[in-house]
């Protein structure tokens, strides 16, 4: 059958692909670590599965508006306020069925085939693949080269061209746990007043930021570009609720109405029961919550020391759940993935190439284990390096 050019060069996610091959490899026997999993540990908050059961038990498990129930809606803006200090009303807020599907709704919204993207590496790899299947063109922006991923704002400013719409901004980052400091956004977004492009935040770690690091929205920075930025958030993370696939999008009140109605066509409403489960961790955040934060710092540190010990270079993780070294003096002619692949089948240790995020110097690990594991990964680790020719 032939297939449309849309999906011509479309390739499914390298991390979920990567995820299962180690649940896999564990299947058969072996004990996998899995480092290559954006997937927090934990279980969902009590509340969560409460409400979630609750909401099911009432038996009214029909269909919602298609932007979302309206108290969940009016949820949602009451935390953008407490948490980013900026006001949005319920017609400002679609609630979707995953921060992944707010983002490509969003880009079909905004992206005329042609259109161009600024995609600012190390960048999450379902950008660019979402860009181009609403026909865009991904045009990626390399960070500074001194190896801490900081944002090249010169270089960023010189990627735009008359055909520029806008970027996709994500911080604190996946793949490189990099959180934008204020002045940076500020220069950020002078270049998008400058321009006149749109930008979409996406801040589904914005509440794992440690050390001194500040997560700041660029939707904060001022009412024009509160007024230009479609701010993408969800449950996944912070609340641990992966399956649950509970997202949002805040923006202008054309860009919102015109999301719900493109959701009302394409998917109808979110599910029922997992808004639910979500409105009632935002309306009284969950106990668990700060203790997670805190897990992932401590689990954090324990990454950081394990790479100094090893002597490996990287960007500094402040945010998000993984760390980012530089291994490209020990990669062979295959590049990360081939790294990647000769310590799963060494090691049993799952790690993501940096390929994936257009940083091929780098391999992504994520810290969303048990500190035993963590302890057990590293040793695994350093073994294969000193193995290794
Ligand atoms: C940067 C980033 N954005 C969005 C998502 C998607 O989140 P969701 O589970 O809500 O689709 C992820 C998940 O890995 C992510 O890392």
């Amino acid at each position: 059958m032939k297939l449309s050019q849309r999906v011509s060069n479309l390739k499914g996610s390298v991390t979920l692909a990567l995820a299962a091959s180690a649940k896999e490899m564990a299947a058969s026997g072996r004990d996998v670590i899995n480092m290559a999993v954006g997937e927090p540990d934990f279980d969902a908050p009590r509340r969560a599965r409460e409400a979630g059961i609750a909401a099911i038990n009432s038996g009214a498990v029909k269909y919602t508006p298609a932007a979302g129930l309206n108290s969940l809606r009016q949820a949602v803006a009451d935390h953008l306020r407490e948490t980013r200090g900026v006001a949005y009303g319920v017609e400002n807020v679609v609630i979707c069925h995953s921060a992944k599907h707010a983002l490509s709704h969003t880009l079909l919204a905004l992206v005329d085939p042609g259109d161009e993207v600024l995609l600012l590496d190390p960048a999450w790899s379902s950008y660019h693949a979402q860009v181009e299947l609403v026909g865009g063109v991904a045009v990626h922006v390399p960070p500074k080269q001194d190896g801490t991923c900081a944002p090249d704002l010169e270089a960023i400013r010189a990627a735009v061209t008359e055909r520029t719409g806008g970027l996709m901004f994500n911080s604190p980052s996946n793949p490189s746990g990099y959180v934008w400091s204020r002045s940076e956004i500020e220069e950020l977004a002078a270049i998008c007043e400058e321009h006149d492009l749109w930008m979409i935040s996406d801040e589904i770690y914005g509440r794992l930021v440690f050390d001194d690091a500040e997560h700041v929205s660029p939707t904060s920075i001022s009412e024009a570009m509160k007024e230009r930025t479609i701010l993408v958030d969800g449950a996944s993370k912070v609340f641990a609720m992966t399956g649950y696939r509970m997202g949002y999008l805040a923006a202008n009140a054309d860009v919102a109405r015109t999301v719900g109605d493109l959701q009302s066509q394409i998917s109808g409403c979110p599910n029922y029961i997992s808004q639910r489960a979500f409105e009632a961790c935002l309306i009284e955040e969950p106990e668990e919550v700060k203790d997670m934060i805190a897990t992932f710092d401590r689990r954090r540190r324990v990454v950081i020391e394990g790479l100094d010990r090893m002597g490996l270079k990287g960007p500094q993780p402040k945010g998000a759940f993984y760390a980012f070294p530089d291994l490209h003096h020990r990669f062979d002619e295959r590049g990360s993935s081939g790294f990647c692949a000769d310590l799963l089948e060494a090691e049993a240790l799952a790690t993501v190439p940096g390929t994936a995020f257009s940083a091929p110097r780098h391999i992504r690990l994520s810290y969303a284990l048990s500190e035993d594991r963590l302890v057990e990964a590293l040793d695994r680790l350093e073994r294969f390096l000193s193995d290794r020719p």
